[in-house]
Order: C-alpha cells, then sequence, then structure tokens
C-alpha cells in the first residue's frame, strides 16, 4: 500500500514523507534520489543528461539501492554526492527522457510492491501508482521553497530560487512524469505550516481513511 506525496522542488516532500512514515510505521521511498543517481552516474561516466539515449542506457545499467540511511549505486554509498547543486540540475535533465522514466518507475513499481510505502516525488500520485488510496500534494511559495533550502544547504536563496524556478518549469511542462497533481489528491499549502502540523495532517489522513 502505498501513499503518494508529489510536489515542487523545497515543498517539503523528502522530510515531511520520512517523518510520517516514522510516525505510520511505514517504509520511505525518495524517487528523486533514484534521478539524482542516474545524473550523477551519467556526470560519472561522461555520459551527456540532454542527450536521450545516453542517459537511458546509464539509468538501465546502474543497480540503485536504500540501505538504511543511504542511497548506493552498484553497491556504492552516494548519499551526499547526489545532493550537490550540479546532480540536482543534471537530475532535472535526465528526468526528461521517456526512457529514463520507464526504468525509473519499472524499478519503484517493484520496490513499493512489497510493504507499506510513502512514497515522494513528482509523478506517484499520477503515474507510479495511481490507485494510492491517500495522495498528498504538497506546495508552498517559491520564495519560502527556496528559503527552506537554503536554511537546509547553507546556499544563497536567490541562486536556489533561480534553479528551482528553472528545474519546475522542466518538471511542469515535459510530457512525461510531469509535476501535477493527481485529480483525486489533496493539496496542502505548507507556506504557513510547520513541519509538525504538515506532518500531523498526513497522519490524520491516513487514519481517517483506514490506512494506518
Ligand atoms: O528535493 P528536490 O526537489 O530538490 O529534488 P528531488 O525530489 O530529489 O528530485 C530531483 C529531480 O528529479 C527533480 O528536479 C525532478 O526533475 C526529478 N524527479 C522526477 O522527475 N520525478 C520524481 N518522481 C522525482 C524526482
Amino acid at each position: 500500500m502505498v501513499i503518494a506525496i508529489d510536489g515542487p522542488a523545497g515543498a517539503g516532500k523528502s522530510t515531511v514523507a520520512r517523518m510520517a512514515a516514522e510516525t505510520l510505521g511505514f517504509t520511505y521511498l525518495d524517487s528523486g534520489a533514484m534521478y539524482r543517481c542516474v545524473a550523477l552516474t551519467c556526470l560519472e561516466w561522461g555520459a551527456d543528461p540532454e542527450q536521450s539515449g545516453e542517459a537511458t542506457s546509464t539509468a538501465e545499467s546502474i543497480e540503485i539501492s536504500f540501505e538504511d540511511e543511504e542511497v548506493l549505486v552498484d553497491g556504492v554509498p552516494v548519499t551526499d554526492e547526489i545532493r550537490s547543486a550540479e546532480v540536482s540540475e543534471a537530475a532535472s535533465r535526465v528526468a526528461v527522457h521517456p526512457g529514463v522514466r520507464a526504468a525509473m518507475v519499472t524499478e519503484q513499481r517493484r520496490l513499493i510492491e512489497a510493504g507499506d510505502y510513502i512514497a515522494e516525488g513528482r509523478d506517484i500520485g499520477t503515474v507510479v501508482s495511481p490507485e494510492s488510496p491517500l495522495k498528498v500534494f504538497l506546495t508552498a511559495s517559491a520564495e519560502v521553497r527556496a528559503r527552506r533550502r537554503a536554511e537546509q544547504t547553507g546556499g544563497d536563496p536567490r541562486e536556489i530560487l533561480i534553479s528551482q524556478m528553472e528545474r519546475d518549469k522542466r518538471d511542469s511542462e515535459r510530457e512525461h512524469g510531469a509535476l501535477m497533481a493527481a485529480d483525486d489528491a489533496i493539496e496542502v499549502d505548507t507556506s504557513e505550516l510547520s513541519l509538525d502540523q504538515v506532518v500531523t495532517k498526513v497522519a490524520e489522513l491516513a487514519r481517517e481513511r483506514g490506512i494506518a
């Protein structure tokens, strides 16, 4: 069973999904980390993230796994490397290619098949798990999202705002797996809410629906 949490960059998906998973006893799946792994590998192998063929064969050649708090590519931990600004940018570019998306969606479905998951990303409620009984679409104003990410990473809020807006645009405009709320998603604007309030809201929704 899957609870889907989708939304744009910096809306708080990762932290909310991680904390709600802990509260409800579900397993957390960070789908964005998988696109980041493809991007990192492209950069390491000299494959062009813009080239559909190169990015797709990279995505199809690697094995991505999650172990405790670590993300691994072919058994090697890449947890910190995949968070760099360079990888964020490249992840948003590889995520446009249908072949890359197909490889990731297949793998995500395989993972979530076994057990109760809170999966977060852009297309969980629309593509990966459209049958999910609870879909939450987290939003916040662009400024709030950039400020939160700057607090997390120590980067410059204005630079982060610009790169997030570029990524959001690419995510929203792509043909496959575009960033959008599923018709039956519950939209939660987190601009004025604390992390605890959002986690409580997700847990309440899950309980109301008899999922947890
Ligand atoms: O947290 P942040 O938005 O910075 O990034 P992320 O969730 O780790 O995702 C990195 C990139 O992967 C995003 O910019 C999206 O382009 C892509 N992505 C996607 O296309 N589909 C998903 N389900 C998750 C991420």
